[in-house]
């Protein structure tokens, strides 16, 4: 991911935030030790602005689509309340073993449902209504993806897509893929479901409410 932040702001936003568990130190430095893609996490802001969601919005059924190693799964399950539950799908085994020894020490590990294998063929086999979806994997499929969850979240849910940004490449999209991204944000804005944000927050957040 291209760094298109502020120097130092988001440092200063992250230190002027509620810290994550000490659960989520430890998983972001075997990530860092282990993998060779430790930067697709989100970070400490965005995870902690994630859980704000959850938390504001009454949230109890959460789908991921994109865990990585679990550092926003984690979050997000931690938001939710008893009873709450997350579906989270990752493709890769490697990664998604590493996430699973971290549920398994966490207090929230059980709210987690951990489903291995390509998100296009798991999106069929779950079952809505959610009221948050969460969209952080594989950006040429974003578009699809986008309208999948929209049958799956409920009313008044929100679908949210990180890296909608794509490093600032939006502004002038030249490649393929930051084309393709552009035009989905401009088919979210003119989505007549839906109400949406962008946020210039890390690498752009895009918050979705379907109507
Ligand atoms: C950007 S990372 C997710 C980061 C995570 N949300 C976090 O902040 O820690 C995207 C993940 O999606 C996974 N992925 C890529 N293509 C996928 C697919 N078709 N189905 C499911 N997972 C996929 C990748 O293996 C990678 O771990």
């Amino acid at each position: 991911m291209l760094d298109i932040r502020p120097i130092g702001i988001e440092d200063y936003a992250e230190r002027h935030s509620k810290p994550l568990s000490a659960l989520h130190h430890k998983l972001w430095m075997e990530t860092y030790s282990k993998t060779r893609e430790p930067g697709m996490m989100v970070g400490a802001l965005e995870a902690t602005f994630l859980k704000m969601l959850v938390m504001l919005t009454n949230a109890r059924r959460v789908l991921e689509i994109g865990m990585f190693t679990g550092y926003t799964t984690l979050a997000l399950a931690e938001a939710l309340p008893k009873g709450g539950t997350i579906v989270s799908c990752e493709i890769d085994p490697e990664r998604t073993e590493i996430a699973k020894r971290y549920f398994a020490e966490s207090p929230h590990g059980s709210k987690i449902e951990v489903k291995l294998g390509p998100a296009s063929e798991t999106l069929k086999r779950v079952w809505g209504p959610f009221d948050i979806c969460f969209i952080d994997a594989d950006i040429e499929k974003y578009a699809a993806y986008y309208e999948a969850c929209m049958d799956l979240v409920r009313r008044g849910g929100l679908i949210i897509l990180d890296n909608m940004l794509h490093g600032g490449r939006v502004i002038d999209a030249r490649d393929e893929v930051t084309k393709q991204i552009d035009e989905l944000n401009k088919r979210i804005r003119t989505d007549a479901r839906v109400e949406n944000v962008l946020l210039p927050v890390r690498d752009g957040i895009m918050l979705v409410r379907k109507l």
